[in-house]
């Protein structure tokens, strides 16, 4: 914490995204300030809260004295200068339009001082954009992160035009200090990283279930028990090296041109998701759910059930908890 000088933080919008945020910031030791225009929001995101904290407590990850702790750090208003006066971190994670974001961090850096970083959670706007109506747009980051926050690692770090050196160091230390793997990117565009990297993988699931090659019951199969269980330990860059041997990742891959281009030729090249989409998935989907054992979950809630306990186990792997 002192290498960032950032001693509170407060979340603005606490749906989904900024309660997890929020939970994760108190986690690691920060006092929080959750703020919201709607009082539902935040009564769910206590609630929400308690309901995590059980779930880290039940997998022996903290006590039960450690999660009192965790609440205690974390406060909850409606007063949006209240909330953000005095903080000098503040992750926004309002509604996904222009409309409703660029007033909004408008209204939040009204009553901070200018040395206050603030980063949205946007998804896929363009931080230059969502700065339009702000007078310090210097210090205005993007922090994509993957839900659930309080979990997932990676977090995305996106530059505006504007945004300055200094708000990206800082925004990535105090990542960096909540246990988080900050990613920073050279340039703005749609989707970040991970989100391209998802669909260009869906893009090609989708155009094997079309063409009949597959179900999407076994494309699932095909990546969970083959890429998917070495994604989750190194990078596919990474575990490419590892397998070419004495050569390295760049001779092997030239050596395999022909092999690779003629998989390229064949593959999904599509710019719109087709319209059965929907039709597509929804069948397919069930199948899935069917195939998969009492202990996996067949439902959706218990699916997520053991989603989030698996993730766990992976988390304490790579020494994450
Ligand atoms: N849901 C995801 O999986 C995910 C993942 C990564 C990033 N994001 C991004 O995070 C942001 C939030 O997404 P979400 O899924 O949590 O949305 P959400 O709808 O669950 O939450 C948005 C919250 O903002 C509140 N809000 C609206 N106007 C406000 C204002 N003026 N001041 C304070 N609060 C206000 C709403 O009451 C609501 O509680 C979006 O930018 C989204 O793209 C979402």
């Amino acid at each position: 914490m002192e290498q960032t000088n950032i001693r509170a933080v407060a979340c603005v919008g606490v749906g989904v995204i900024g309660a997890s945020f929020a939970l994760q910031f108190a986690w690691k030791g920060y006092p929080v300030t959750l703020c919201d225009v709607a009082q539902a929001a935040l009564e769910g995101a206590k609630k929400n809260a308690r309901e995590n904290l059980n779930v880290l407590i039940e997998n022996g990850i903290i006590t039960a004295a450690e999660a009192l702790e965790i609440e205690g750090r974390m406060t909850y208003t409606t007063d949006l200068a209240e909330a953000v006066r005095n903080v000098q971190f503040i992750q926004e994670s309002g509604p996904e339009n222009y409309g409703m974001k660029q007033p909004l961090l408008a209204q939040i850096e009204a009553y901070t001082s200018p040395d206050t970083v603030i980063a949205t959670s946007t998804s896929g706007l363009l931080v230059t954009k969502i700065a339009e109506q702000m007078v310090h747009p210097e210090r205005l980051i993007g922090g994509h992160p993957y839900n659930p926050p309080h979990l997932i690692p990676l977090v995305e770090v996106a530059k505006g035009e504007k945004t300055k050196d200094w708000v990206v160091q800082k925004t990535c230390a105090f990542y960096k200090s909540c246990g988080k793997e900050p990613v920073v990117l050279n340039k703005e565009v749609s989707g970040f990283i991970s989100n391209r990297l998802q669909v260009a993988v869906y893009r090609e699931i989708i155009d094997l279930v079309q063409n009949d090659v597959c179900s999407l019951a076994d494309a699932d199969r095909a990546l969970l028990y083959g890429p998917g269980l070495r994604w989750g330990i190194m990078g596919p860059s990474m575990i490419f090296h590892l397998a070419a041997g004495e050569l390295g990742i760049g001779v092997t891959m030239e050596r395999q041109r022909e092999s690779l281009d003629e998989r390229l030729k064949d593959m999904a090249a599509w710019k719109h998701f087709p319209k059965e989409l929907a039709e597509l998935t929804a069948n397919g989907i069930q199948e899935a759910l069917n195939q998969r054992t009492e202990k996996e979950g067949r439902t959706i809630d218990k699916a997520r059930v053991y989603r989030d306990k698996m993730l766990l186990e992976l988390l304490k792997l790579h020494n994450k908890l």
